[in-house]
């Protein structure tokens, strides 16, 4: 099993380009098999997740090349609607298949997807709204079949606002007969990107990243070229890797809108920023203060997505610091992790109450998933002392490169591939 060894306490410093959005590129890779011929996308980061997309739309028949940071996928030979079990099981995105397939071939077969350990992750919520099109859904064990004569438009209000269901519900309503209406959807940048690229296929889609988004029915979709988002998380765990070593970092080629709650609370903890264009500078010369209560809620509000990470930074405020993870029941596994490293940390059903040390050292810890393992690893590039971080597939989902990202600005990261004996 591949590892991160890094050496802690040097402060990060230069500048970095971030990457594209995995959580925008996965939907609309998907999305790219409802119109027949060939998609080019660029800015699309080279990740594990996106390589199992791929890997996902040749199976169904699609070409699909990666080359640098673009990706060409050519649809037109797509003939099947089933998506393999094993990929479905690796990553949680598999699901959004359903959507497009459903609407360019009338049926999909898929199981219950897989992804990253932090929750019951149910997907009732994309099958009510299928069903609302007009869909018919079987579901036999861990297998889900789908079918619909045609689908037609609805007015569907979401119980919760899920990005994923928001995303799928879109896409099988873009070419469904008249109008769907989908109220309390998800707001996240990454449904308005989804959103564009659709509207550049052909679709007519209003309303993403409000609450209310209306999707009038058209008959077919054209292939089209597309850049992807900035990565909100990766700049959003570059800024905190920044701050915990008392660095200070440029940030190029960000959308700073879209981290707004999350400048709005690192302000809070002392650390500075200067914003110009899609250009965020960071610095934290001092300790870091305690932030009394942060809640992780849906878009606009603070992202779970970021939660691990800046619990690292608060686990070196000075003072007693409050988070609360609304969004997925297990996603505070990396506090047993970062206790080893010396946090003071303690969970109380969906609250955790961080007392800030003066300092984390060294440890052998494990990422239990995304977002976790890269908590991790900005906890080792502060702490006294060397890190050794195991289980890091997780962190390849996400980060492209993490060790050369991080490596660029300065700290001492690399990676360990065992020899195949060992
Ligand atoms: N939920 C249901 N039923 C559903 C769908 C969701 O009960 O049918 C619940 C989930 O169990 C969870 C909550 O609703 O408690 C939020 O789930 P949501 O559907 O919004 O999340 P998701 O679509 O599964 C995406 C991101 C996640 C990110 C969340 C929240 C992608 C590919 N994934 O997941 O990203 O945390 O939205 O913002 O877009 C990550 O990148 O590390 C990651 C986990």
């Amino acid at each position: 099993m591949e590892k991160l060894v890094i050496e802690g306490g040097r402060p990060l410093s230069g500048t970095i380009q971030i990457h594209g959005a995995k959580n925008a590129a996965l939907p609309i890779l998907a999305a790219s098999i409802m119109a027949s011929g060939t998609h080019k996308l660029s800015n699309v980061p080279d990740l594990l997740d996106i390589q199992v997309m791929l890997e996902i739309l040749r199976s169904l028949g699609c070409q699909a090349e990666h080359y640098g940071d673009t990706v060409t996928v050519q649809t037109s030979t797509a003939y099947s609607s089933h998506v393999p079990e094993e990929l479905m099981g690796q990553m949680r995105s598999s699901i959004f298949l359903m959507g497009p397939l459903l609407a360019r071939f009338g049926s999909v077969t898929v199981y219950q997807p897989g992804g990253c350990a932090i929750g019951e992750r149910k997907i009732d919520l994309h099958l009510k709204g299928l069903q609302a099109l007009g869909a018919k859904i079987e579901e036999t064990g861990n297998r889900i079949v789908c079918t619909a004569d045609s689908l037609q438009g609805a007015e569907i209000v979401l119980d919760f606002p899920s990005v994923g269901a928001t995303e799928n519900i879109m896409m099988a309503a873009v070419m469904a007969e008249g109008v769907t209406t989908l109220y309390n959807a998800a707001r996240e940048p990454e449904i308005q990107d989804l959103q564009n690229f659709l509207n550049t296929m052909g679709a007519d889609i209003i309303g993403a990243g409000t609450d209310t988004i209306t999707i009038s029915g058209v008959r077919s979709l054209s292939p089209c070229l597309y850049r992807i988002i900035p990565d909100r998380i990766v700049a959003g765990t570059v800024l905190v890797a920044a701050a915990v070593t008392k660095g200070g970092v440029t940030l190029e080629r960000v959308n700073p809108a879209h981290l707004t709650s999350v400048i709005h609370v690192l302000r809070r903890a002392g650390v500075q920023f200067a914003i110009d264009g899609d250009i965020i500078q960071v610095s934290c010369p001092t300790r870091p203060k305690a932030v009394e209560r942060i809640v992780t809620s849906p878009h606009p509000s603070f992202p779970t997505d970021l939660q691990a990470q800046v619990m690292v930074l608060l686990s070196l405020a000075d003072g007693l610091s409050v988070i609360k993870e609304t969004i997925f029941e297990g996603r505070f596994k990396h506090v047993d992790e970062l206790s080893r490293m010396g946090a003071d940390i303690r969970v109380d059903l969906s609250s955790a109450f961080i007392r800030g040390v003066p300092r984390l050292y060294g440890a052998t810890v494990e990422a239990t998933d995304l977002r976790a393992g890269a908590a991790l690893v900005i906890a080792a590039l502060a702490a006294h002392g060397t890190t050794i971080v195991e289980q890091i597939h997780h962190i390849d989902r996400g980060y492209d490169r993490i060790e050369e990202m991080l490596s660029g600005l300065g700290a001492t990261i690399k990676r360990y591939t065992p020899v195949p004996s060992e």
